[in-house]
């Protein structure tokens, strides 16, 4: 089983992410890190504890940084509805957690070194400021896994990922930290789209994970629907089982910059700076039976 720790910014595609994470049984979450992004803070930390408490799983959660290190707060809500997510209601985690989660990144990579993998999904705040504080955290993990980025366009302007876009400092601070980081960005993931009648086989299922991936499927064509949106794209998910699969993936070897000015959060190949592994296709036929595997 793969060691991970999520940093997450739920967020319906997130949540999709940790539905997969603990349905899988090759990947084991340590733990997840919340952090500003999709939407709020507050937003996201709740998001994550009530969907732990939905599927009884009891993981460490703890809450990251409220907005980007240099930037204000750019949320999606157009997307992830003013909760994050969407009209679902689930009842509510009365947990109490502590915000110190770059304490729990170096508790966890001092007991298993060079084991963990840090997967990140929403902006690279919380990984920037964990960097920042404990730079031995370089030699400690395994490596940095991140949804973001793009070589062929952006999402949320024509040249930016959203993630990338939020805090392109942070970014900027884990692509050239040392550590291995695999980019996961639009040109993997929007392969992994999704119209709202191809996954009725997964709908069959009776799994608490297939019940809930679903809820969240239709959900996000409800909010996506009104903005003319007829896919949805499981973007986090396929960061998160690139830490454990590689077949369905083609990566190149890239040194990337990004963008803090006019083109914010663009991502673009440089030829001086640390060399990562950029995912450049994936294949949306092994994806789908995955899905129907781990979540039957
Ligand atoms: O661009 C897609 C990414 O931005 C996903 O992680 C989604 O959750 C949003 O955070
Ligand atoms: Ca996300």
């Amino acid at each position: 089983m793969q060691k991970i720790i999520l940093d997450c910014d739920p967020g319906m595609d997130d949540a999709l992410a940790i539905i997969a994470g603990l349905a899988d049984k090759n990947i084991n979450i340590l733990g997840i890190t919340t952090v500003a992004g999709n939407v709020e803070l507050t937003h996201t930390t709740q998001n994550t504890l009530n969907l732990l408490k939905y599927l009884d799983h009891d993981i460490d959660v703890y809450s990251g940084i409220d907005k980007p290190l240099l930037r204000d707060l750019n949320t999606a809500t157009e997307f992830h509805g003013e909760t994050g997510m969407g009209d679902i209601e689930l009842p509510s985690s009365v947990k109490k957690i502590s915000n110190e989660y770059a304490e729990f990144y170096l508790k966890y990579a001092k007991e298993f070194p060079q084991e963990i993998e840090l997967v990140a999904v929403g902006p690279l705040t919380n990984i920037a400021g964990a960097l920042i504080k404990y730079p031995k955290l370089k030699d400690l993990l395994k490596g940095i896994t991140i949804m973001g980025g793009s070589l062929c366009g952006g999402n949320i302007t024509p040249h930016a990922e959203f993630n990338i876009y939020v805090d392109p400092e942070a970014a900027n601070i884990v692509f050239n930290s040392g550590l291995e980081i695999k980019m996961i960005g639009l040109d993997a993931t929007m392969k992994g789209y999704f119209a709202a009648n191809e996954l009725e086989e997964i709908r069959e299922f009776n799994s608490k994970y297939s019940k809930a991936t679903m809820e969240i499927f239709d959900a996000m064509f409800r909010v996506r629907g009104k903005i003319g949106m007829t896919n949805v794209v499981f973007h986090d998910t396929i960061a998160l089982i690139s830490a454990v699969y590689k077949d369905p993936f083609k990566f190149q070897e890239k040194i990337i910059l990004v963008e803090t000015d006019e083109k914010r959060g663009e991502t673009v190949e440089h030829f001086q700076g640390n060399k990562i592994l950029v995912a450049v296709d994936f294949n949306k036929e092994w994806f789908k039976n995955y899905l129907i595997k781990i979540l039957k």
